[in-house]
């Protein structure tokens, strides 16, 4: 199998651990092992006595059991768990998708949702646009009805949004449940930012509305435990977890013992793990808002119902890569211009999750006066 290169990851590769001010990350905050341990009585003697065996492939049960509890209407045997969620998004679309097969996935998105289709021979892709609608971004719904074919096996979505934000209403996730269902195809639902709503409507996993469609999830993002590296998918499709989870056996095989252990331990304290990673996002939000509003002639700010992550445009006449990319050579701030995403268009993508963005929004700030930016 030949596969295109992961730009952003390839992006990443060059900055992610060198560039001091980090201003795009997608993961929220992490903490220590010994900090998540303190979460829960007991864990920390239990897991010195973790014992590092194989384990199931399927995850361990009772992880499995524990992120079952997050859903509506899920039980232990409609989990399968991964290595991260870039391991079960490739899994996935590997077993799905044959020559001659079409999908649809909605752009930009991580590019893994798209990549594998592009490296089947004979399997067309196409695009459903988030577009620029101003201070946000939309979607329509009809572009999407309009794309679909009898060939279309699978509609790959993520939402909230990477890079734009944009994130489905609750009546928006029945809307596209009810779409995939009329003409059968497989809804792929990419939710590793779930969990982090600011508008106050907490949306729904979308495998609990459609009985052909897989939600994934994952500790790295909304969680901030990315180093756990374990993800999962949901569905109550059985029989495609069946089938996905025997090219599992070609890749990790299992998890890691000590990640599913802290992973059930996270999980326990979900409720609170997601405040400390949305109180973040907010209060970082309010400073984003105020730069924007100081440099308005800049950059055009788009609105955030729900995650980390946001896709603003820039306003100058310059190149929005040559632009991030002076910004992290003069200046050590990493931003993620638009295409990385394959994207025309000056926009790049903001990451508010992080304890480091107050220190490194001043340090843009410095890099706009330092470089003759502003007025
Ligand atoms: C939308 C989306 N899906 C999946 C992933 C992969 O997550 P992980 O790194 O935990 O495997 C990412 C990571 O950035 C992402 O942004």
């Amino acid at each position: 199998m030949k596969i295109n290169d992961f730009k952003l990851e390839c992006y990443f590769g060059l900055y992610e651990f060198t560039a001091p001010y980090l201003l795009t990350q997608s993961d929220c905050e992490s903490m220590t092992t010994e900090e998540l341990l303190a979460m829960e009585p007991g864990a920390k003697e239990d897991y010195l006595k973790q014992w590092l065996g194989y384990t199931e492939t399927w995850g361990d049960p009772a992880l499995r059991e524990v992120i079952a509890g997050l859903y509506q209407d899920m039980k232990a045997e409609n989990i399968l768990v991964f290595h991260g969620a870039q391991e079960a998004i490739f899994a996935y679309m590997n077993v799905m998708l044959n020559p001659g097969d079409h999908m649809i996935a909605m752009y930009p998105n991580y590019q893994s949702a798209y990549e594998v289709a592009n490296s089947v021979p004979d399997c067309a892709f196409s695009k459903w646009w988030v577009k620029d609608g101003g201070d946000k971004w939309v979607i329509d719904f009809d572009e999407l009805e309009g794309l679909i074919q009898p060939n279309t096996k699978v509609l790959a979505i993520n939402s909230p949004n990477n890079p734009t934000g944009y994130t489905f209403t609750n009546e928006e996730i029945r809307r596209l449940c009810k779409i995939c269902k009329d003409h059968d195809i497989y809804l792929f639902s990419d939710e590793v930012y779930k969990g982090l709503e600011m508008d106050g409507e907490t949306r729904d996993w979308m495998a609990d509305h459609y009985e052909g469609c897989v939600s994934l999830g994952v500790m790295s993002k909304a969680y901030g435990l990315a180093g756990l590296r374990v993800g999962w998918l949901a569905s109550k499709d059985t029989e495609m977890l069946n089938k996905v989870v025997k090219f599992k056996h070609y890749m990790s095989i299992c998890d890691s013992a000590p990640s599913e252990f802290l992973s059930k331990v996270a999980l326990k304290h979900s409720d609170q793990l997601l405040k400390r990673s949305h109180d973040l996002i907010v209060e970082n939000i309010k400073l984003a808002d105020q730069f924007f509003e100081k440099y308005a002639y800049l950059f055009e700010k788009k609105e955030i119902s729900c995650g980390p992550v946001a896709f603003h445009k820039l306003l100058i006449d310059m190149p929005v890569d040559e632009f991030c990319q002076m910004a992290v050579d003069k200046k050590g701030v990493l931003l993620l211009p638009a295409g990385i995403y394959d994207m025309e268009g000056q926009y790049f993508r903001m990451g508010y999750g992080r304890k480091g963005v107050p220190e490194a929004l001043e340090k843009f700030e410095e890099f706009l006066i330092e470089n003759g930016f502003t007025k």
